[in-house]
Formats: structure tokens, sequence, C-alpha cells
């Protein structure tokens, strides 16, 4: 997966009565079409700016370490593991979430697909797999086997054995060419 670079910015200071110094820099971030302009702390993990601030808990957080791909988002187009990045460096980046997916509360082909082949137990992997299935399938509509093997290679699912994953990327596959 592709490093996001990572943009230098101002950073202001803010000092709250009776606290200690607190920097904050301004982004703007689009996240499933809606622009925000925020002032975060340059230390703030953009998985914590979606669940936090914005209140987008669809984005999980599973080990923090760049490892299960629970967290994983949409960066202009490409999966990255939103625990990894910093909420600065998505300052003018359109971000989608699993959140973004459904539209006018009709579930996504994936979604569907997710449900109808039991490609979940739990379901604490599947946001993160079905934005690295979205990723996929957005460039690659017919993925065989090993191109959907390798796509999803960063995302753990500790309950399914995958089969029925594998499965339901094939059946969105054939739902929504080129979602
Ligand atoms: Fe980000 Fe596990 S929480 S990779
Ligand atoms: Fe439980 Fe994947 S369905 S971790």
């Amino acid at each position: 997966m592709p490093k996001a670079a990572v943009k230098p910015k101002k950073v202001r200071m803010r000092k709250p009565a009776g606290e200690g110094v607190i920097e904050e820099a301004p982004i703007t971030v689009s996240v499933n079409g809606k622009s925000y302009t925020l002032s975060v702390e340059p230390r703030l993990l953009l998985v914590e700016l979606l669940r936090e601030q914005l209140d987008l808990t669809g984005t999980h957080v599973g080990c923090d370490t760049t490892y299960c791909g629970a967290c994983t988002v949409l960066m202009d187009g490409k999966a990255v593991k939103s625990c990894t990045l910093l909420a600065v460096q998505a300052d003018g980046a359109k971000i989608m979430t699993v959140e973004g997916l459904a539209k006018n509360s009709e579930l996504h082909p994936i979604q569907k697909a997710f449900g109808e082949c039991y490609g979940l137990q739990c379901g604490y992997c599947t946001p993160g797999l079905m934005m690295s299935t979205y990723q996929l399938l957005s460039s690659n509509p017919d993925p065989d086997e090993a191109q959907i093997r390798k796509a999803i290679a960063g995302n753990t699912c500790r309950c399914t054995g995958y089969q029925n994953i594998f499965k339901a990327i094939q059946a969105a596959a054939q739902k929504a060419k080129g979602v």
C-alpha cells in the first residue's frame, strides 16, 4: 500500500484557561461527500477524527499498529489504514468510510453480497474488508481469486476462515461491475 505524503502544516497555538499550551492545525477534509473545516491537534489520528469528532464509528480500531485493517478507509480512492495516518495528512483529501457505501438507505452491492454470502460473523473486520473490496472493484471489476487475496491481504478476520469473504467479493463483483 503506498504511503501518503506528509504535508507540512502551519500550527497555531491555543492556550485554554488554566491548562498547558495545545497546538492545533487547521484542516479541510471531505468525508463521504461532506466538507469539514476543523482545527485538530497534530497528533490526532485519522481514525480518531472519524470516530470521535465526526461520529463515524463504522470504522473500527482493532490493533492500532497497522496490522489488522479494521480501520481501512479510502483516501482519494486508495485504501489506507486510518490508525496509521494523522488527521493533518488528510488535509485536502477525499475520505470515504463504510458509512459512504449505502445511498438513499439502499445498501451498496458490496454490503448486500457480504450479507447474502455470510461473509461475516462478529463483523468487526467487515467495514475494513468492504472498503478494500470497494477499492479492488473500482479498478478491477472482475478479479480472480489471486487478485482478491492480494487486495484483502491487509485485512485480518479472526472468525470466518475467509472462504465466505472470497465468495462475497466474487458476488459483489457480479452485482456491481466497476463500482
Ligand atoms: Fe488500524 Fe488495526 S486498527 S490496522
Ligand atoms: Fe469477526 Fe471478521 S467477522 S473478525
